[in-house]
């Protein structure tokens, strides 16, 4: 019996590697349903190919054109956000969360609701949700299995041991294209230079994000979450060639780590293989290429973006839903340069210090918080950007 897969955010970076396992694995996957904002060109192409049933695209306006595009095939087709959540709780044994950012929130939270397999590339969902969606997803029977490269590593990695031997979880981190820079060197930082990543091929937020190293923070924050571990507990090193994707030190001091190209394909493919292995199409290993890695420390006063994750965790659950507000609003005022690189970390700590404290026990909970700070950032950044 085939895997019946979904896949929301297919034509993103995530979504296409996905759809390039699924490919060389027809015989293990079918795509049921796919979901996307606005590229329906590619959306279109995707359905002719894979015959998904149902085919939806979050800009409404956007809707007409994927109807044309698809004509002569048998796919559904629909638009908006409900017709994003009909996607995500279609009848399916598997759904790959690749929306970016907080738009992934609600579709992967339906789908959740459904009980299924959700392989989470989507870290917003448990920087957002928290401890709420890790209830939920024990409360309906969802599995969430981690496609972020360094949280397959960890995954992996525990298998070596039990909970009560763990000491330390090793995120490791690329350190970005501006690593050796200055902090005068990256206030001249436009956005194509943070677009242009030394070692992964992503979407643009995620690119962004790993320069300024927030990336690692909200990883950092989804580490926490995902295996229920003390923020004092998940350390971060940089390691340029990324070739150990993370690792975890247990108490006998062994570290089991979890290594390999760095190509999203292994840990997508292992989500959707899980617990099996398959034949992947990522290349060996050659050691040739890994003569001189290297482990460096973070650079934390050039980049403050991680620390602010650690004491973004330490006000509670809000903070890391106005951690991620935050980061968000901050990079799309840096792409528009309305504010300089080195403003984004600037943007986060002062709507952490400014918004109000507040609790979460459900969803609302969390779209107030996520709302408040992003209205917050947008002052901040008003301030900063007419001085
Ligand atoms: N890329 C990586 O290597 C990587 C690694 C680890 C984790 N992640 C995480 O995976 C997620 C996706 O990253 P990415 O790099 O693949 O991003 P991306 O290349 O920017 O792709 C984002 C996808 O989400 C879709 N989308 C955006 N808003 C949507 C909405 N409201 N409803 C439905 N679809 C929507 C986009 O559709 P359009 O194309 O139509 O805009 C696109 O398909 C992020 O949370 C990221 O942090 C990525």
């Amino acid at each position: 019996m085939k895997k019946k897969v979904v896949i929301l955010g297919s034509t993103g970076s995530i979504g296409k590697s996905t759809l390039d396992v699924v490919e060389h694995h027809k015989d293990e996957f079918q795509i049921v349903a796919l979901a996307a904002n606005r590229s329906v060109a590619v959306l279109a192409q995707q359905v002719k190919k894979y015959k998904p049933e149902f085919a939806a695209v979050f800009n409404e306006e956007k809707h007409e054109e994927l109807v044309s595009l698809t004509e002569g095939s048998d796919v559904e087709t629909g638009a908006g956000m409900k017709d994003v959540i009909r996607a995500a709780t279609f009848d399916a044994d598997i759904v790959v969360a690749a929306i970016a950012g907080s738009a992934g929130l609600i579709p992967t939270y339906e789908a959740i609701k459904k009980g299924r397999v959700i392989a989470l590339a989507n870290k917003e969902t448990l920087v957002m949700g928290g401890q709420f969606i890790i209830d939920e997803a024990r409360k309906y029977g969802a599995a969430l299995l981690p496609v972020d490269s360094e949280h397959s590593a960890v995954f992996q990695s525990l298998l070596a041991g039990k909970k009560v031997e763990i000491r330390r979880i090793i995120l490791t981190a690329s350190g970005g294209p501006f690593y050796n820079y200055t902090l005068d060197d990256l206030k001249k930082v436009k956005p194509a230079d943070a677009l242009k990543h030394p070692v992964w091929d992503m979407g643009a937020k995620i690119t962004i994000d790993s320069s300024s190293m927030a990336n690692k923070g909200l990883e950092v924050i989804e580490a926490v979450r995902l295996f229920d571990i003390e923020p004092d507990k998940v350390e971060v090193v940089i390691h340029p060639q990324s070739f150990i994707h993370s690792m975890v030190e247990y108490t006998d001091s062994s570290i089991i780590a979890q290594m390999g190209e760095p190509d999203m394909r292994t840990p997508i493919q292992y989500a959707l293989t899980y617990p099996d292995r398959i034949t992947g199409r990522v290349k060996p290993f050659s050691f040739e290429n890994a003569y001189n890695m290297q482990f460096l420390p973070p650079k934390n006063n050039i980049f403050p973006a991680l620390d602010l994750a650690y004491h973004a965790l330490k006000k509670g659950e809000y903070g890391p839903i106005c951690y991620n507000a935050a980061d968000e609003i901050a990079v799309e005022a840096f792409m528009k340069e309305i504010i300089s690189f080195t403003d984004i970390p600037v943007v986060i700590e002062e709507t952490l210090e400014t918004i109000d404290s507040s609790t979460v026990s459900n969803i609302d909970d969390i779209l107030k918080i996520d709302s408040s700070a992003r209205k917050m950032a947008k002052e901040i950044i008003k301030k900063i950007s007419v001085i």
